[in-house]
């Protein structure tokens, strides 16, 4: 055989890129607490997400179990990220491979699955677990009709916990130096926070495990009581849960902290713009419940935070901004300024304005025209006041030859003057105090007025 491989560095497959992702100190997000807060960034495995590890884990387990033969079909109960770590695998060592998932899954995990020639089975996601359309259901109907089926089962497969007590927590360990005193995670099936846990407490039993627990999910109750609980939907995805499964050891969890939607789903919108760091709901989920977590620290611990996956999974879901909207957990602070303005209707998104020196006539014949309610009157380039429909009409009314006075008689101090790249609860700020609208500038010029209507109009949606 030729030696042309000698000395060239090289993976044999992309299997063997799994793993070994950074730690990355969460900034400016983190400011003002008393110790730092690193973030684990599983994106950085080749599918993107830190299930990359369990995939090859729980397909060799089931090949050594004799289960998994050549032919065979993989087979799984995957909201997506599982999924695409087994179609690697399946791809690698041409298996077979079926993918079932709630239908409250991106459009954009479900084609990435079908890129790597898997198949999947959508089922609706409000269907208890048991019933036979459930996704639960269907991978098991799948797995013991089709001949040479195996079901991964990762809710309830040891394999999972176990790749993360053999290259996670390791990781965690060696990274840190030994130093990582709170370790915080999410928990699906609970394989990382149970793996990973259990790996850190076995070297430093002081190390706290923190789980991170969608407020909906059943699991945060569990730890406490021991008991189950009634499960509510909610929009972050991947993780939190209507049952317990089997691959959560709850006695390496020292303890649950809840996190709602509209929290973690904008810690991600956050993350991606003041630390460019680019994951997904459930990912933002964990990281303000770190934060929670570091607050109550000393200056000599060290915070720990897995992010599991990339970001580009929800480019339609929690980063987009039309999306958060419609389900009413937009963020005046995720959303920048200009974004409100120039998504105005276009008739509504020109400045109607006034220069210093115009007759009241003038202002009325704008305010009839295009039914607005304040003007701002211009100098030049300087905004010098504003004139307001009511003062308007009162001083026609009272003294009609006024029309024909310049604006400036009657005009009132100008509007607060706004950048388009500030957040825009700089804008909800002054709206909810006294102003009644607010001027846009843009480049040095003033563009764009956003007034309270506009503000309600983009912040719970409805036809503008
Ligand atoms: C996006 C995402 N985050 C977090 C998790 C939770 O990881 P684990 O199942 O190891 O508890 C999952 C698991 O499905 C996931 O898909």
């Amino acid at each position: 055989m030729s030696n042309v491989l000698e000395g060239v560095h090289y993976f044999e497959s992309i299997l063997d890129t799994v793993g070994h992702t950074p730690l990355v100190r969460l900034r400016r997000v983190s400011r003002e607490l008393p110790c730092p807060v690193l973030a684990k960034l599983e994106f950085f495995n080749p599918g993107g997400s830190v299930k990359d590890r369990i995939g090859l884990a729980m397909v060799e387990a089931a090949e050594k179990e004799g289960r998994l033969k050549h032919g065979g079909t993989i087979v799984e109960c995957t909201s997506g990220n599982t999924g695409l770590g087994l179609a690697m695998v399946a791809a690698v060592k041409g298996y077979r491979a079926a993918f079932c998932m709630p239908d409250k899954v991106s459009s954009e995990k479900v084609n990435l699955l079908k890129a790597f020639g898997a198949e999947v089975f959508l089922s609706p996601t409000a269907v208890a677990p048991e019933h036979p359309d459930s996704y639960y259901s269907v991978a098991k109907r799948i797995s013991t009709e089709r001949p040479g089926a195996v079901l991964m089962n990762q809710y309830h497969n040891p394999a999972n916990p176990d790749a993360h007590f053999k290259s996670t927590g390791p990781e965690l360990w060696e990274q840190t130096k030994g130093r990582i005193s709170h370790f915080v995670a999410g928990m699906g099936t609970g394989g990382t926070i149970t793996g990973a846990g259990r790996y850190l407490k076995k070297m430093n039993d002081k190390v706290q495990v923190i789980g991170a627990d969608p407020v909906g999910s059943i699991l945060k109750h569990y730890k406490e009581t021991g008991e189950m609980s009634e499960a509510h939907t909610y929009k972050i995805e991947g993780v939190g849960e209507d049952f317990i499964p089997t691959a959560t050891d709850f006695s390496v969890i020292d303890r649950v902290v809840s996190c709602n939607d509209h929290d973690g789903l904008n810690m991600a919108r956050s993350l991606a713009r003041e630390e460019a760091i680019f994951v997904g709901g459930s990912a933002g989920m964990a990281a303000w419940v770190a934060l929670e977590v570091a607050k109550g620290c000393g200056a000599n611990d060290l915070v720990v935070v897995l992010l599991p996956d990339t970001g580009e999974r929800y480019l339609s879901k929690v980063h987009n901004d039309e999306w958060m909207r419609d389900n009413h957990l937009l963020d005046p602070a995720s959303v920048r300024v200009g974004n409100i303005a120039q998504g105005k209707t276009p008739r509504l998104r020109t400045l109607i304005r006034l220069e210093a020196g115009e007759p009241l006539k003038r202002a009325l014949t704008l305010i009839q025209q295009h039914e607005v309610s304040q003007l701002p009157v211009f100098r030049g380039r300087d905004v010098v006041g504003t004139l307001e429909e009511g003062d308007v009409l009162r001083s026609a009314l009272a003294d009609p030859p006024s029309l024909e006075r310049p604006v400036d008689a009657i005009m009132g101090p100008p509007l607060p003057v706004v950048g388009a790249d500030e957040p825009a609860d700089v804008v909800t700020r002054l709206l909810a105090s006294r102003h009644a609208a607010v001027l846009v500038e843009r480049d040095g010029g003033v563009t764009g007025i956003l007034t309270r209507f506009d503000m309600l109009q983009f912040i719970a949606g409805g036809d503008s």
